[in-house]
């Protein structure tokens, strides 16, 4: 009888993972097809998103870099930041291995439970789509390491040798970047390190299988990450487009880079100063696209309100009032996250 449910969810599994199933065919299934205002529209190709090169420069001009694009942009492109190519190629590798695997190995990791530290899922995960998203995404909680590797997937199985080497170099970049924005801001060259960054990191995998027709689907809708930054490598292939001044524009990979996006907690804290960019993913017909995401968000008693020297009541009021974060999960988890100012609208102060 157990071998008989194992089977079963294995079956329903299969058919909704989009590495799998209905989407392996040579047509797009119904299921993913958007609605002509939905579907990805023309990029513009005016604009591109900035290189920082972190050895380049005094530490001062760095800031000033990061600081610009956070404003214009929310979004940079970070090189020679100190993490080997050999290692950023392992674990993109293996994360595409995994996706790659029969289904009976990945099934045990399937859960539609947010709170879960090691979790498959296809889509946003938690929600119900009305149309669903062309992406499988394997999430893991992951620093420390030592904490969390126990529940890592066992296959493939250098995954857990990997990411012991991946998750603390990641976590020491991170670290830099969030001294350099302190920095930035004019915080405390520690204000960002603490407990605003210390909630549990998350390394997601996300995987864009082929798209018999990528103009009628999405890989990702247009989102902010209600983190306080993310770093996403996106090897070779693209997919990912950044919202600026109304325009799409597509961040094409540039190897061995990371691209570094401002979540929402950073714009709160900021006080609107450093914007949390919108951006999407879309689908190609003709490979496979993994990325890989580090998300750093902050505990979960921690108090996310704009930064006291950032603001005064006389000229620069506080936009935000306070909260922790699993206030914003909430609303992201309930209501529509493609669109910010629903995301936001609880956390507004209105003036
Ligand atoms: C994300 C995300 C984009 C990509 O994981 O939040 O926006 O290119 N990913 O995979
Ligand atoms: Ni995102």
């Amino acid at each position: 009888m157990r071998e008989r449910e194992r089977e079963r969810e294995r079956e329903r599994v299969m058919e909704m993972l989009v590495s799998h199933g209905l989407c392996r065919g040579s047509v797009v299934p119904e299921a993913y097809v958007f609605s002509e205002e939905q579907r990805p529209t023309t990029v513009s190709t005016k604009r591109s998103i900035p290189i920082i090169d972190l050895e380049e420069g005094s530490e001062d001009e760095v800031v000033k870099e990061i600081l610009n694009a956070a404003k214009e942009y929310g979004v940079f492109k970070v090189i020679n930041h100190g993490i080997p190519e050999e290692l950023i190629d392992d674990v993109i590798s293996v994360a595409q291995e995994f996706f790659e695997m029969p289904v009976e190995d990945k099934a045990p990791y399937y859960s539609e439970d947010p709170t879960k530290d090691t979790r498959l899922f296809t889509g946003q995960g938690f929600r119900k789509e009305n149309i669903h998203f062309w992406r499988d995404c394997l999430i893991m909680s992951a620093y420390p390491v030592e904490k969390y590797e126990h529940q890592f997937p066992e296959k493939p199985d250098n995954l857990k040798r990997i990411m012991g080497k991946f998750v603390p170099e990641g976590r020491k970049l991170v670290r830099r970047l969030l001294e350099l924005i302190s920095k930035g801001l004019g915080l405390e060259e520690d204000y960002l390190t603490g407990d605003i960054s210390e909630g549990s990191m998350k390394m997601v995998f996300n995987y864009y299988p082929p798209c018999p027709d990528p103009s009628l689907t999405l890989g990702l809708p247009k989102h902010c990450d209600i983190t306080l930054i993310n770093l996403l490598l996106q090897g070779n292939v693209s997919g990912l487009q950044v919202l600026h001044d109304d325009n799409w524009i597509s961040v094409d990979p540039l190897p061995n880079s990371f691209v570094v996006n401002f979540g929402l907690l950073l714009e709160v804290i900021s006080n609107g100063l450093l914007k949390a960019v919108e951006h999407r993913a879309v689908t190609n017909k003709n490979v496979a696209r993994t990325s890989i995401a580090m998300a750093i968000r902050s505990t979960d008693d921690c108090i996310i309100c704009p930064a006291e020297v950032l603001v005064s009541e006389e000229h620069n009021p506080p936009v935000y009032r306070s909260f922790r974060f699993p206030d914003l999960f909430e609303v992201f988890s309930t209501k529509n996250a493609d669109d910010k100012e629903i995301m936001m609208k609880d956390f507004r102060i209105k003036n």
